[in-house]
């Protein structure tokens, strides 16, 4: 079985879906590790009532960058994390994770990229875009992971309607909502057919 490790630093919803879907016989995941910067995170929180491993780490814990990065990389060894899943973790990747797991990090985003993508789209701030450009559709995008924020090769999107009247918290249900059904169904798809193969 391949293990998993999440990155998270918010509420955790797509990280509880991911932990849920590992529970089950079919899924053939091992949900092995959460990494967050956050240690008051939601996704933290569950993680240690329902006993994943948890590791923080972060600039106060690690002050000097090589630290940093060196215990993320030996942290994912240690634990034989195969492939990594960010569900709304805010930081940058380091670049030693991002050569090492080489197409074997995806991330989930809320909106269909490259529209609203890159620094500063995040959270709300990307519905609230969405609703400020006028756009009649939003949706859901999966990408491999690139030293670039959301530039990575993209997987797989689905489009959300834009209603009226929509208020940012409207949109970001609807399409978190999409969200928690496609994330465990693409990250397996992914896992299970090394979709590296596509680009490489
Ligand atoms: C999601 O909207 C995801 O697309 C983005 O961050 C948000 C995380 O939400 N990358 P949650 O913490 O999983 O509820």
């Amino acid at each position: 079985m391949l293990n998993l490790c999440v990155f998270a630093s918010g509420s955790g919803s797509n990280f509880i879906e991911l932990y849920k879907a590992s529970k089950k016989n079919n899924f053939k995941i091992n949900l092995k590790l959460l990494i967050s910067n956050n240690s008051n995170c939601g996704a933290v929180k569950f993680a240690k009532k329902n006993n994943v491993l948890v590791k923080i780490i972060n600039s106060i814990r690690y002050p000097q960058n090589r630290n940093y990065n060196n215990e993320m990389l030996n942290c994912l060894r240690e634990n034989k994390i195969d492939y990594i899943a960010l569900a709304g973790y805010v930081k940058k990747i380091p670049d030693n994770i991002i050569q090492k797991y080489h197409r074997k990090i995806i991330n989930i985003h809320p909106s269909l990229l490259p529209d609203f993508g890159g620094k500063g789209y995040y959270g709300m701030n990307v519905h609230k875009a969405v609703l400020n450009a006028g756009r009649k559709k939003t949706g859901v995008t999966i990408h491999f992971v690139d030293k670039e924020y959301d530039k990575g090769p993209i997987i797989y999107q689905q489009e959300v309607p834009v209603l009226e009247n929509d208020t940012e918290l409207d949109l970001a249900k609807r399409v978190l909502k999409i969200e928690h059904k496609v994330y465990k169904k693409i990250l397996k798809l992914v896992i299970k057919n090394d979709i590296i193969k596509i680009d490489s």
